[in-house]
């Protein structure tokens, strides 16, 4: 029989996936408007090298989680859109999602390579993981530029009074893992 929503394990992961990218962004644009240094006179240096800790964990927590949501739906392919998509539309849904993926994995994979070619630890929790490469100033420069452009993309995706869709709902049962669709 064709499932109608994405399985309980799905509907969780995804909640939870999006409060974690929920905190690290709220981290990473904190970084972006005060800097290093303005974060310190703001929060202290005990909170600052928390908020960094966090940002490097929950980003790498989040690289694995992708690659597990990633099996998931290889093993549960995702239901049916209903209403059902015209073509176009199917198009540019799996676009997006491809997108996202992409950014979810590029995003804390560059960190990872900017934050030790920076010379930086790459923390989680309280163990250092290994850096993958050695010191290299320019290609941290670059990689943390692309690391924050590529952070600002859900926020102009988000933006209030973005016009309303020209296209009604679908849902594929992604909803709250505990209620109806
Ligand atoms: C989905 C995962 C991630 C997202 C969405 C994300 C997002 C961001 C954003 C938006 C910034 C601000 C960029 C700027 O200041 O220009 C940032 C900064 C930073 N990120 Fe991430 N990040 C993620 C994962 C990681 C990981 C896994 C690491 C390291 C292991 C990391 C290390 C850093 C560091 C060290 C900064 C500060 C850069 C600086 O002070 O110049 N990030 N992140």
């Amino acid at each position: 029989m064709e499932r109608t929503r994405y399985t309980l394990a799905q509907r969780l992961l995804h909640w939870v996936m999006a409060l974690m990218v929920l905190a690290v962004l709220a981290i990473g644009l904190t970084f972006m408007a005060l800097d290093y240094r303005g974060t310190v006179e703001t929060f202290g240096k005990q909170a600052t090298d928390a908020l960094y800790k966090y940002h490097k964990t929950f980003g790498i927590l989040l690289l694995v989680l992708t690659i597990l949501r990633l099996a998931l739906r290889w093993r549960y392919p995702a239901p049916p859109y209903r209403p059902p998509l015209t073509g176009f539309e199917r198009l540019a849904a799996g676009g997006v999602h491809v997108l996202l993926y992409l950014v979810l994995i590029g995003m804390p994979i560059g960190g990872w390579i900017a934050t030790a070619a920076g010379g930086y630890p790459v923390q989680f929790f309280d163990l250092n993981l290994p850096g993958l490469i050695g010191k290299d100033k320019v290609l941290s420069e670059t990689l943390f530029g692309l690391h924050g452009a590529a952070g600002l993309l859900p926020d102009i995706r988000g933006l209030e009074g973005a016009p309303p869709a020209p296209f009604p709902p679908r849902r594929r049962g992604l909803g709250a893992p505990w209620g109806p669709l």
